[in-house]
């Protein structure tokens, strides 16, 4: 990566949503021990979102950070449907997508592609990269017969392999050209939604920057919209657009990229710029970490999931969930920001 700074302006972007995800609420029940299902207790559920709203605008890079176990993964997985979520929207292109059937389906299918962060076990060993390429290309009928040989060549260049390396075997390869296969494999579908799931943090930090330019590269030649998942700050701000903060299953803030991290506005997306010691290189933060536990996602604090670990909150933030709402230069969920004032009307 280069020692840009800069945070990358939404020229390239248009004011059309792509992508608009609604309420999206999504559980997994908990393991429970022998003696309380012999009990008869009630199983306790895993809160991994919770309402989420987000929209995602066609051409952006939108990253997506929060700490682990925030829901980023599930989110992303949602998207693509290996999930069903329990409640709530997500509309493609208007189209409600847990609606689509048949071609429709097929096509959002193919549209909305996750490269994940180890290509290798998703990889099948025995078959060589144009093997692979060639099955993609042609169970999915992206070409004629005839011209899938070019295609497979024509996608290694894209991802800046050689022509030679249809013909090896996936361990013949290094992390970052693993993922340099895995970003071919889900572009031979020609999506529109590339979602990246902490695509290079296994990498080493020279070749992450080789991957992630790759794929600021491709962004741009091939117009794609993509969701980039990275716990790596820097990371995010070097690639996005606008960034979503998530804490405990929420969406707690949406902002430009500028704008989240020069001035940003929700007292955990504070804390978290706060405790991350690599934002400018050679500088350490003074400021502390966030301060307590962060809650099990068994047990989600009422009100705002924040408010135990918030130096701000007061008696509102335990009653009433805030809402994310619009601010300038992007969206909030905290009752600081309450159009009518911090204290608002409080509805228990
Ligand atoms: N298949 C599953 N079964 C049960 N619980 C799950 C499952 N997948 C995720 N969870 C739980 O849901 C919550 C959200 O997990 P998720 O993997 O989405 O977080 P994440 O933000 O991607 O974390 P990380 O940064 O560590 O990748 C966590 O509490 C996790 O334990
Ligand atoms: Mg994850």
């Amino acid at each position: 990566m280069s020692a840009r700074t800069e945070t990358r302006t939404p020229d390239r972007t248009t004011a059309d949503t792509v992508l608009e995800v609604s309420g999206l609420t999504k559980t997994f029940p908990a393991g429970q021990s022998l003696l309380a299902r012999l009990r008869g207790q009630p199983r306790k559920v895993v809160q991994a979102l919770t309402d989420v709203h987000l929209s995602v605008r066609r051409g952006e890079t939108l990253g997506i950070v929060g700490e682990s176990g925030c829901g980023k993964s599930t989110l992303a997985r949602t998207l693509v449907r290996l999930y069903d979520a329990d409640s709530g929207s997500v509309r493609y292109d208007g189209a409600e997508v847990t609606a689509l059937q048949g071609a429709a389906l097929r096509a959002y299918n193919r549209s909305v592609q996750m490269i994940f962060q180890d290509p290798y076990s998703s990889l099948n060993p025995r078959m060589t990269v144009g093997q692979v390429l060639r099955e993609v290309l042609g169970v999915h009928r992206m070409r004629p017969p005839g011209q899938i040989e070019a295609r497979i060549r024509e996608l290694l260049t894209l991802v800046g392999l050689p022509h030679e390396a249809a013909g090896r075997l996936p361990h013949e390869f290094s992390g970052g050209q693993r993922q340099r296969i895995g970003i071919a494999r889900a572009l031979a579908l020609e999506p529109e939604i590339l979602i990246a799931d902490e695509l290079v943090s296994a990498l080493d930090v020279s070749v992450q920057a080789q991957v992630v330019n790759l794929l600021l590269e491709l962004q741009e030649e091939l117009h794609l919209t993509v969701l980039f998942v990275a716990h790596d700050l820097r990371l995010v701000r070097h690639l996005s657009h606008r960034v979503a903060v998530m804490y405990l299953g929420r969406v707690v803030e949406v902002a430009d990229t500028a704008t989240l991290f020069t001035a940003p506005r929700h007292p955990y997306t504070q804390g978290l710029l706060a405790a991350a010691p690599t934002l400018e290189p050679g500088t350490r933060s003074a400021e502390p970490a966030i301060s307590g536990e962060l809650p099990s996602p068994l047990n989600v604090p009422s009100g705002c999931a924040f408010r135990t670990r918030c130096p701000q909150a007061f008696g509102r933030c335990a009653v009433e969930r805030p809402a994310l709402l619009p601010v300038q230069g992007g969206e909030v969920a905290c009752h600081l920001y309450d159009p009518q004032g911090p204290q608002g009307t409080v509805i228990p």
